[in-house]
């Protein structure tokens, strides 16, 4: 997948200045940047939400600008939301298994159920609403990896949770990763994980991407230290 040169404007905020990020093949980049940055915004053009004021999006060299959101998950681009959409009066179960479900799959629901179970979640038959926000979280990555991703979009995962779920988290997602073969482009305020887990990371800021690279160049960039602590 490959962004390049995004604009756009909401209610009369330029939001997106010229970003671009690329995701290759097996790839997993983490994409962070303070609240506000346009992270959320450059996920919701990459996935068809929103269609760019200029710039272009591609998936395996099909350009997707401006393609319905269906569309472009058809091409095996799969997101969660920052603020989850599960339907309310279906199960856990029955939200991630919704896709395939859509799709005709005959496996449904036992492919859900394993992705879920990978992702140690266990209360299959409730409701979102007896759910916390991570777990809510949860079973929207795994609507996406049940629904057989070739890029997965998280925008956001982590918040709120302990050092040892994190820990979870991070393992059965990379574990699941590494036998799909998917691509991961993720969204975190919660860096500390996610630059262990990624494999290059980008930084936005007032709607560019300013800087990227391994985590632990990013980690030491006098550019990402001055956007986070103004030093
Ligand atoms: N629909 C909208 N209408 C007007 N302004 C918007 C809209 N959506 C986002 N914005 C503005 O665009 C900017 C970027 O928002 P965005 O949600 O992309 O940031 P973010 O990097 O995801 O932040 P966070 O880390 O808090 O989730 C913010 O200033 C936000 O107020
Ligand atoms: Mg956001």
């Amino acid at each position: 997948m490959r962004a390049v040169s995004v604009t756009k404007s909401l209610g009369g905020n330029q939001v997106l200045r010229g970003a671009s990020v690329e995701v290759a093949d097996g790839e997993v980049v983490g994409l962070i940047g303070p609240n506000g940055s346009g992270k959320t915004t450059l996920v919701n053009v990459i996935t068809g939400l929103w269609r760019p004021d200029s710039g272009r999006v591609k998936v395996d060299g099909v350009e997707v600008t401006g393609m319905p959101p269906e569309r472009i998950a058809r091409l095996g681009v799969r997101r969660t939301f920052q603020v989850p959409r599960l339907f309310r009066r279906l199960t856990a179960l029955q939200n991630a298994a919704f896709p395939l479900i859509a799709e005709g799959a005959p496996d449904a629901y036992e492919r859900a159920k394993e992705v879920l179970e990978e992702l140690g979640f266990r209360e299959l038959d409730a409701k979102p609403e007896e759910l916390d926000l991570p777990r809510r979280r949860l079973i929207e990555v795994a609507r996406a990896v049940a629904a057989g991703p070739r890029l997965l979009v998280i925008d956001e995962l982590l918040a709120g949770l302990t050092d040892g779920e994190c820990e979870a988290y991070v393992s059965s997602l990379m574990g699941l990763r590494r036998d799909l073969g998917f691509s991961v482009l993720w969204v975190e305020h919660v860096v500390r994980w996610l630059f262990r887990a990624a494999d290059r990371v980008a930084v936005m800021n007032e709607g560019s991407v300013v800087a990227e690279g391994a985590p632990e160049e990013v980690r030491a960039s006098p550019v990402v230290s001055r956007i986070y602590f103004g030093a």
